[in-house]
């Protein structure tokens, strides 16, 4: 089995993009709040700490670190759709160093994208939602999902030299709620299905990615993520009750959807076209029993977020069941949040300490520039 190599791919100063770009148009209604004495008071509580916990990449990461230039996320075996199959046994080193970095394209365009989904979603939601302290809780969110565009964009751009397009699954749920001119599927789509899968996967990422930067930098995001998805609860919970039975159905028909195209079709076919390696690898792909359990991981965050809202009537627990998920909605959120928290704290401390301990070799070195200078 022999693949392409391709020479653009080959040289890392060059950025490969396969994505483009497309409009949709945004129906909806924008809300005017001239009240301004009337307070959310949960929502305010969330603005106060979405003002507060702004960071700035360039400073709290490490860009000038040099990751592996083969494999710039360190991506563990198991992160490789087709590891453990017979083909991947018979490929050599080189074609597996080829298929590292295209999975760590397609995995970090997907981030990158759906970020943009969020940073594009949020504006709506601020547009629609009729209270004034949503509307400025969303102005601290709309930042935050423009940092982590900035983010993942930087990590392809500068390291993985490599961007693909949305995948199919997830274009067509973003699709939808972008037309959709009811604000609440954008916050169903973007803060209870997309942010809930991102909080687990970011949660995986800060553990078992050997790149100490990508690292951190998912231990920063899922923290933003996990405020986000604090919010989309929120404002579920304000407005579900406002609902009538039928006007619910609806919402737990779009989720339902949302969860079988999470579950089944969010594969990434896309790499193994590109490549060459056809169906044989497809197969492997969707076989694998480390991505199969992943995609089942996922939804550890998104049940609890579907029971909070209300959205769990029989038809949405039969499909969670069928799923294999329903489990998920015993898990302690409360421990997993306060993790969230804690991780991005350590990386912090973490980067802090490296800064220190560069100022005082720094430090040394200037002293014994003096010393040999007199
Ligand atoms: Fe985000
Ligand atoms: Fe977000």
């Amino acid at each position: 089995m022999t693949t392409s190599l391709e020479p653009d791919y080959l040289d890392r100063n060059v950025l490969t993009d396969l994505a483009g770009g497309k409009a949709i148009p945004i129906n909806g209604t924008a809300v005017f709040q001239w009240d301004y004495d009337r307070r959310n008071e949960k929502m305010l509580r969330l603005y106060v700490q979405g003002k507060q916990r702004q960071w700035d990449m360039d400073d709290k990461l490490d860009w000038d670190h040099q990751g592996d230039p083969d494999d710039p996320l360190g991506l563990p075996e198991d992160f490789i759709s087709i590891a453990g199959s017979k083909l991947w046994d018979r490929l050599p080193e080189e074609e597996r160093r080829v298929i590292r970095r295209h999975t760590s394209g397609w995995l970090y365009s997907q981030f990158l994208h759906s970020e943009q989904f969020a940073l594009i979603g949020v504006g709506k939601i601020c547009q629609a939602v009729s209270d004034l302290d949503s509307k400025m809780y969303a102005a601290t969110q709309l930042m935050d999902e423009a940092r982590h565009v900035e983010g993942f964009n930087r990590f392809i751009s500068t390291r993985i030299g490599l961007r693909y397009g949305l995948s199919p699954s997830l274009n067509s749920m973003f699709e939808h709620a972008m037309r959709e001119p009811r604000w609440d599927f954008g916050v169903l789509a973007a803060h209870i299905l997309v942010e809930n899968m991102g909080l687990a996967t970011f949660g995986v990422h800060r553990e078992r990615l050997q790149d100490p930067l990508a690292r951190s930098f998912s231990a920063f995001v899922a923290r933003d993520e996990s405020r986000h998805v604090a919010f989309g609860r929120l404002l579920l919970r304000q407005y579900y009750p406002q609902l009538s039975e039928a006007e619910l159905r609806e919402r737990e028909d779009f989720v339902v959807e949302g969860c079988w195209a999470l579950r089944d079709r969010y594969v990434d076919d896309e790499i193994w076209e590109r490549l060459g390696y056809g169906e044989e690898a497809v197969k492997a792909s969707r076989r694998s029993p480390a991505k199969r359990e992943f995609r089942r991981l996922v939804f550890m965050r998104i049940v609890p977020g579907l029971k909070e809202i209300g959205l769990f009537g029989p038809r949405v627990q039969a499909a969670l069941a069928s799923m294999g998920v329903l489990g998920f909605q015993d898990v302690d959120e409360a421990a997993l949040r306060a993790l969230d928290d804690q991780a991005a704290v350590d990386a912090m401390a973490a980067r802090e300490l490296d800064d220190r301990r560069r100022d005082i070799a720094d430090t040394i070195s200037l002293g014994r520039t003096a010393a040999a200078e007199n």
